[in-house]
């Protein structure tokens, strides 16, 4: 697996799934900017992977702003550091030099149809990267993104979810470059209607007091606050957890759509999905997972924060 990130708080618990379940052997992490600076993403890839364990995985930079648009972080949902302002300290190890677009070209051409992709954060590298091989997605077993919001259900705005907003234009590449057998797209409302971390579950989270436990809960301190007094809902969510469960556990996603999806460009629609259900729609680009199983999904995430028994 080589997993694309724009390390926050929950895809520092992603990155526990992918490398601390024993369901995936990871063999790289790649950064981009999004949630956070890229510096920092790299930062907190870099942490979560000695937290769980494996911190010879390597890290590569990648982009450090979408393909046309500003960068414009979430800093004021998973801290300024990303990590719940925890003021963690330095990782052991820094990021590799070798750039993250030429990892993601060269890592399924040493390895053809074997190794799984999942993107948790702005698609910018991967766009980048299909821009010099377009046929990059089918050198993959499969590539998995946190992306969208197919119910139009979102968390940056009315109806855009913050990854593909972020970065529309990159979202837009991997769209035209995608087939439905390569590609699937695990969306924002999957997470809060299927995974919320409820405050029940933070108590048990809490409770198991082992490093990866404490680690997952203290860094979605700034996320779980933002859910209670901003957005006014029970519980915070774990979307790029979710995408990383549905990669490493397929069956997990209960409910899955095949459909042409486009993404809005324009001011007032950016990053909103565009869904085309009619029947002149043309050939289906993507699979949406729209449900996930929310009892084994989380059974996976306590099972593996608690770590080996
Ligand atoms: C996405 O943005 C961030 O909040 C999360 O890390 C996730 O990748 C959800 O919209
Ligand atoms: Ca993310």
């Amino acid at each position: 697996m080589i997993v694309d990130t724009d390390t926050g708080s929950d895809d520092a618990v992603a990155l526990l799934l992918a490398a601390a379940s024993g369901l995936a052997d990871v063999r790289a992490v790649t950064t981009v900017a999004g949630n956070v600076p890229l510096a920092t993403a790299t930062r907190n890839a870099l942490i979560s992977l000695q937290t769980a364990g494996r911190p010879d995985v390597p890290v590569h930079e990648g982009c450090q702003s979408p393909m046309t648009r500003a960068l414009s972080t979430a800093q004021h949902v998973h801290g300024q550091d990303g990590m719940g302002d925890l003021d963690l300290p330095d990782p052991l190890r820094a990021a590799e030099r070798e750039h993250a677009v030429d990892v993601l070209l060269a890592a399924p051409r040493r390895l053809p149809g074997e190794l799984t992709l999942v993107t948790l954060g702005p698609l910018t590298n991967l766009a980048a990267a299909l821009l010099r091989d377009r046929d990059l997605l089918s050198r993959y077993r499969h590539v998995y993104c946190m992306a969208g919001a197919a119910d139009l259900w979102g968390n940056v705005s009315a109806t855009a979810e913050f990854n593909v907003w972020a970065d529309p234009e990159a979202a837009r590449v991997v769209l035209r470059a995608a087939t439905p057998d390569q590609v699937t797209w695990i969306g924002w409302d999957v997470s809060r209607r299927d995974a919320v971390m409820t405050p029940a579950d933070q108590l048990r989270m809490e409770r198991l007091g082992t490093p990866m436990a404490t680690f997952a809960h203290r860094v979605n301190r700034t996320v779980a606050e933002w859910a209670r007094d901003v957005t006014g809902l029970s519980g915070y969510d774990l979307p790029d957890p979710v995408a990383m469960a549905v990669a490493l556990r397929p069956e997990l996603a209960v409910e899955r759509e095949r459909a042409y999806v486009d993404v809005a460009l324009g001011d007032e629609t950016r990053g909103q999905l565009i869904i085309d259900r009619r029947r002149s729609a043309p050939a289906p680009n993507l699979t949406l997972v729209r449900r996930v199983d929310e009892t084994a999904f989380k059974q996976l995430l306590f099972d593996t924060c608690e770590g080996p028994r």
